[in-house]
């Protein structure tokens, strides 16, 4: 028998007490061991529910029983949970997470001493929800260099923006669906403003590449100056809005960005819809591969968590974790990333479609019956920093989203 100790008796917590309660048989037969939950670490208590007896407010009673090996972190934030998490490696306990700040920010210091103690520190569940990303880049795809991963990382945003453009909804009714879901952070903005994208794929890249990919040098923008207008002229042009976390390789240099794009069919990640995310991989020798699947939510979530702990049962005293060392990767600057931008704009297309030229180039133009006094254009292929500049000479611009195929 395994004992393990759960951090947190929130969303999460609780369904991966869920989770190991429903399919009991089945996985410790994956295990090769019986998983006890032997404590669960709250501040709240909850009388009535069979959990209960198991729960304790002092972390130091989980952390000086030698029978717990393994402890579950599904609390959030990045503290206490790094000083929870770090002594618990510390005093040879393995850890599983659904932590993507903690992981985000001390990811390679905690792997680092997880290894260096023949433990392992997993964290399945910080990307993509209970889509396997981190095991695959981890175990399935060592023989590639690892050339692109673009992803649809964050379930409240990518629910938002497909009720929007579905149901014609407002923003923030959307928003609040989405937080009675259980699938936002506590903190709306962390969703909305493309925080917690920027912190999954900092750990996708800094995985990928081997090192350091530090979140706050990312360029992030998040959804909330997208509107129904930009949703509809989207639509006319073929395209969907979706809020995409990247990382490419381009002559040698990553660029890596949270941003709004328009897509068009020709994506695979054209059809991720509502709460689910994919991941899109491309590896110099494999090709393109994508993952798809639940990308938030308390079961899906509490799967991968689960999976990490059925790992780490199997591998008690053995380092399964690739490593990413601590030296930073130095990102390049955005502003010489190449693509096509959407500009919405005040004014009259046949009034102003001559200007727009003028200015950035050929570009696509429309006006949609039902929005007067707008029109708004796609570009040709330019630099950010070109565009920035155009950008300049054009008066009028009410919004600007990135163009990707
Ligand atoms: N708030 C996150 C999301 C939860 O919406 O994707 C899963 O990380």
């Amino acid at each position: 028998m395994v004992n393990i100790a759960v951090l947190g008796y929130g969303t999460v917590g609780s369904g991966v007490v869920e989770v190991i309660n429903t399919n009991h048989e089945s996985i410790n037969k994956k295990a090769g061991q019986e998983i006890n939950i032997k404590y669960v670490l709250d501040l709240r208590d909850f009388p009535g529910d069979p959990v209960q007896e198991k729960i304790v407010h002092d972390y130091n009673i989980i952390l000086n029983d030698d029978e717990v090996s393994i402890v579950v972190e599904v609390m959030g934030g990045v503290e206490p949970a790094y000083t929870f998490v770090k002594s618990a490696l510390e005093r040879g306990k393995s850890v599983a997470t659904s932590n993507k700040e903690l992981v985000a920010k001390h990811g390679s210091e905690l792997i680092a001493l997880a290894k260096q103690k023949n433990l392992n520190f997993l964290f399945e569940a910080s990307v993509g929800g209970g889509i396997p990303i981190i095991r695959p880049l981890n175990q399935s795809l060592t023989a590639d260099e690892i050339c692109e991963i673009t992803g649809i990382l964050n379930g409240t945003t990518n629910f938002i923006l497909t009720k929007m453009r579905q149901e014609g909804s407002e923003f923030d009714d959307v928003l609040k669906e989405a937080q009675a879901l259980g699938y936002a952070e506590r903190n709306p903005a962390a969703d909305v403003e493309g925080y917690d994208a920027c912190r999954k794929i900092a750990i996708l890249s800094s995985l990928a590449y081997g090192s350091q990919v530090d979140y706050e040098d990312i360029y992030t923008e998040g959804i909330t100056k997208i509107t129904a207008k930009d949703i509809a002229f989207a639509e006319r042009f073929g395209y969907t809005i979706k809020l995409l976390g990247s990382s490419k390789r381009v002559d040698g240099h990553i660029y890596c960005m949270v941003a709004p794009t328009m897509i068009s069919d020709a994506n695979p990640l054209y059809s991720v819809n509502g709460v689910f995310n994919g991941i899109f991989v491309n590896g110099n020798v494999l090709g393109d591969v994508m993952f798809y699947g639940s990308g938030a939510g308390k079961l899906p979530t509490a799967s991968a968590v689960v999976s990490d702990i059925v790992d780490e049962v199997k591998h008690l005293h053995t380092n399964i974790m690739t490593t990413w060392s601590s030296k930073k990767l130095e990102l390049a600057d955005i502003s010489s990333s190449r693509k096509r931008f959407y500009v919405r704009a005040e004014g009259r297309l046949t009034e102003r479609q001559e200007e727009a030229e003028a200015v950035f180039g050929p570009v696509v133009a429309a006006e949609l019956d039902g929005i007067s006094g707008e029109f708004a254009f796609i570009t040709e292929v330019m630099s950010e920093k070109e565009y920035e500049e155009k950008a300049q000479k054009f008066h009028g611009i009410l919004n600007r989203i990135r163009v990707d195929k």
